[in-house]
């Protein structure tokens, strides 16, 4: 029987049976028999976190890693924390394009508003000066291969689960973004915890020229909080209070703080915490696990659009955003506009994307695929934060010839009170789309620009919105990864004391 004869056949029942408003239509079921064969093709299984370790909040290390990721003392100014461009209000990121760190005008506001003093130590030239957007640290105990944008911290071999696994089998930046060298840190989240706090713009901030490397800065940071080496930038009680959160962490209540607050254990506990922010209950997967009514039609058309071929009539989303992560963490162009103060070894405001740590032309301006769970919640989108509307990101995938050109930073990013940079962002998006489309011809890139129809782009927005779990909208469901004003050591161990301009 085919699926329109199966179909009537069905809609017959319904009738003979009075079926009233409340049921499912026929074609309801053959829209679903038809995902249903589709996802199962590609192995969708619904649960990422499937046969991985995660911590849970709870555990001593974890509360140990949040203390360290709200502390303002990991920066040299005391002026930053991990949680000013991640804060998890905020989608795990800060809802800017690109994120600003040190010399904020309030430090502890965060998000909208939030902008660099104006007679700041470094130069600014009219905006942020960190040159990417700030992922989301929600789920970072899903990634297998690599982290950052560009992959920079990544793992040997990528298996499957392992996070990355233990610190031999990671590879990381050395002195420079493009020298590798093995992590001194088990998994991926932990070894990326080393750089935050060696980046001037980030954390480290411009002064203290004495600490010549990234190793003397965390080196430096460590003593700090340990005392060590006569450092007394922490009073007493402050230091006191650091050495009980670490003994009570790493249940070791009688060691000293010198062989406890080492840069490896502060690394490994921060990556405890963000390895716990797991946020994966979605309405999608409560889809996939067999629930037909938890996501709308319109998504389940938009599910279909994802995961079918070109040669169906598809989007084809699927060859790159993968599995139950929906990423492949592999490396590809997709020309998302370049704007910003770019990244790169020749000063000027492009983004080379992987070729800077490859420093190979075939790797010009290819990022790693963005995961796309809990992403309406993520925005800004893409590695310069160029989009701030999902469904103009949508757009993009679908089509980045025709999304370049369309491209108005006024209307994406000005008139949302965005201010950066966008003075040569034709020029450098040009050069990053002529790269897809030489990829294209050489057959390394997989992508075709489609044609959609608007109804047809508001249904894949609609799937993208059953892939966000509702706790990471909900203050309370959120509020474990919180560090609060009432914590009797908030103020002992510098917590960042976050406003926010929305909420
Ligand atoms: C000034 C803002 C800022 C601060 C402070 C900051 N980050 Fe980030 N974070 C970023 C940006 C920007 C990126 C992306 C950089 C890139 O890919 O080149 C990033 C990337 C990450 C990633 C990688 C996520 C992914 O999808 O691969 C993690 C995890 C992370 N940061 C955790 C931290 C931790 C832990 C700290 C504190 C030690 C921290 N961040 C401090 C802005 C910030
Ligand atoms: C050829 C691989 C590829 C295909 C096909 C593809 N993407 Fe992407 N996607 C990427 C990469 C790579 C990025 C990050 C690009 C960047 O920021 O420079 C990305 C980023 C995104 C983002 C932004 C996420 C964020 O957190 O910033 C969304 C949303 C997205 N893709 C959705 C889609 C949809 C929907 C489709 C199908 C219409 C699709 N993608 C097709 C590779 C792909």
């Amino acid at each position: 029987m085919n699926t329109a004869v199966y179909g009537s056949a069905l809609l017959a029942l319904f009738i003979l049976s009075g079926c009233g408003g409340e049921s499912r239509t026929a074609s309801d079921e053959s829209l679903d028999t038809k995902l249903r064969e589709k996802i199962s093709g590609f192995g969708v299984k619904g649960d990422p976190s499937l046969n991985r370790d995660i911590p849970s909040i709870e555990d001593a290390k974890t509360q140990l890693g949040k203390k360290l990721f709200y502390t303002k003392a990991l920066s040299l100014d005391f002026d930053t924390a991990c949680v000013s461009c991640h804060h998890p209000l905020l989608g795990g990121g800060d809802d800017l394009s690109f994120p600003i760190g040190s010399e904020a005008m309030d430090p502890n506001l965060l998000g909208p508003g939030r902008m660099h003093q104006d007679t700041g130590k470094s130069y600014f030239d009219g905006g942020p000066t960190v040159p990417r957007n700030a992922p989301s640290t929600f789920n970072a105990a899903l990634f297998d291969v690599g982290m950052f944008w560009d992959n920079r911290v990544e793992s040997k071999t990528g298996a499957a689960g392992a996070n990355g696994g233990l610190a031999t089998n990671i590879l990381m930046p050395g002195h420079s973004d493009y020298e590798r060298v093995e992590s001194v840190v088990n998994n991926l989240p932990s070894t990326q915890a080393l750089f935050p706090i060696t980046s001037a713009e980030e954390m480290r901030a411009f002064g203290h020229a004495d600490l010549s490397n990234g190793d003397a800065v965390r080196l430096y940071l460590a003593k700090r909080l340990s005392g060590a080496d006569g450092n007394r930038d922490l009073s007493e009680s402050e230091r006191e209070a650091w050495l009980q959160a670490f003994r009570t962490g790493l249940n070791a209540p009688d060691a000293n703080a010198s062989e406890l607050i080492t840069i490896e254990n502060i690394a490994e506990a921060i990556g405890e915490y963000e390895r716990s922010q797991l946020f994966v209950n979605t309405p999608w997967k409560a889809y996939v696990e067999g629930d037909s009514t938890a996501i709308s039609e319109k998504a389940k058309q938009g599910a279909l659009l994802f995961y079918s071929g070109y040669e169906e009539g598809g989007a084809n989303c699927v060859q790159c955003h993968s599995g139950d992560f929906f990423t492949d963490e592999a490396l590809h162009v997709m020309a998302v506009p370049q704007i910003g103060r770019g990244k790169n070894h020749d000063g000027s405001t492009e983004d080379y994307g992987r070729a800077n740590i490859t420093l190979q032309d075939a790797d010009k301006y290819k990022f790693r695929t963005a995961p796309l769970l809990n992403v309406s919640s993520t925005g800004p989108w893409g590695h310069s934060g160029a989009f701030t509307s999902l469904r103009n990101v949508v757009k993009h995938m679908l089509n980045p010839d025709e999304s370049t050109q369309n491209y108005n930073p006024y209307s994406e990013l000005k008139q949302r009170g965005i201010d950066v940079q966008c003075q040569d962002v034709e020029t450098n998006t040009a050069h990053a789309l002529a790269q897809l489309v030489i990829n294209r011809q050489k057959g390394i890139s997989p992508h075709q620009s489609v044609a959609f129809s608007e109804e047809q782009i508001d249904q894949i927005v609609a799937f993208l919105e059953t892939l966000s779990d509702p706790c990471v909208e909900d203050r309370n469901c959120l509020s474990p990864w919180i560090a609060h004003p009432d914590d009797p050591d908030f103020l002992l161990l510098r917590q960042l004391n976050a406003t926010f301009q929305r909420f």
